[in-house]
């Protein structure tokens, strides 16, 4: 494995991380989780427009510019000889002993690295079961931070009690999921959780209203609650990883007919055709 580590490229056991590093003790860093499909990057344009938009709300200085940093990370997929899987990149805001201030002269430090990952065919063909959770997080679920604490116990809570992941609300009003935006389909049309300060602004979530909005499919970006949920005609997720996966269950109970319904595989097949 060849990672990108502060502008060169090392095998995995060569990247030196220290102890010190504020990703480590604060988790003060950004991220953003890249698809690649036939060797090559998954719409990067709106990975790279918000993970500037991240640094800039969190006041950390990229190390580099994003069209550079696009060259780096091909030269990663094709030194990795990578065709289909995902890429991570992450970049904290350096080593300096712990202290709350922004640190002064500090460099950030980058890392990146791809891992192979096929389609997730089975998931998106049966759909997963997933449970309801609280969400706890902070206000700015809009910028892809490090501090995934609440999404980690979500998923956990939603393993225990043996659903596949966890559907987040605020006081009943459903925002994403624990690393994938929510649609459901109300009277033929999508709905979902506006881009505001609440919900990470998915990549996938972004081109499946284009997809959408071309094929003829209404969507509306509004909250929508519980009640709406389980009484959708259907519900899928979104996400990088993820892609188009029906959500068959909530809280035990079958959404729809406890099987994908039509506008989610037409949905489907419109992602399909996209990515070719
Ligand atoms: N997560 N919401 C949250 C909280 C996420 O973490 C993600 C992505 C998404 C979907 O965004 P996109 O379509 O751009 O992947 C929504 C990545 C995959 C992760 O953290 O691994």
């Amino acid at each position: 494995d060849i990672y990108l580590f502060d502008g060169r490229f090392l095998p995995k056991e060569e990247v030196n991380i220290s102890p010190e590093d504020r990703g480590y003790y604060y988790g003060d860093g950004i991220y953003d989780v890249f698809r690649v499909y036939g060797g090559r990057l998954f719409e990067p344009e709106l990975h790279f427009r918000r993970l500037e938009r991240t640094a800039a709300g969190l006041r950390l200085q990229m190390p580099i510019e994003s069209g550079p940093l696009q060259t780096k990370l091909e030269e990663l997929i094709a030194r990795n000889r990578l065709t289909e899987g995902t890429l991570y990149v992450q970049i904290t805001r350096g080593t300096s002993p712990r202290s709350l201030p922004l640190p002064q002269g500090v460099a950030p430090v980058l890392v990146a690295y791809t891992t192979e990952f096929p389609r997730p065919v089975a998931a998106m063909e049966a759909g997963i079961r997933a449970k309801t959770v609280e969400d706890i997080r902070w206000l700015h679920c809009d910028y892809k931070t490090l501090n995934l604490l609440p999404n980690v116990l979500a998923k956990q809570e939603a393993l225990d009690a043996g659903a596949d992941d966890a559907i987040l609300h605020r006081s009943g009003l459903v925002t994403e999921c624990c690393a994938s935006n929510i649609m459901i389909v109300q009277n033929g049309s999508l709905v979902t959780h506006p881009a505001n300060n609440l919900i990470l602004h998915g990549v996938t979530r972004a081109v499946i209203l284009r997809l959408a909005q071309a094929a003829g499919i209404p969507a509306e970006e509004r909250p929508f609650s519980l009640e709406e949920l389980h009484e959708a005609e259907e519900a899928f997720i979104t996400g990088t990883t993820v892609e188009v996966t029906p959500i068959v269950a909530v809280d035990g109970r079958p959404i729809g007919g406890g099987s994908a319904g039509p506008v989610t595989r037409r949905l489907q097949q419109l992602f399909a055709n996209l990515i070719g």
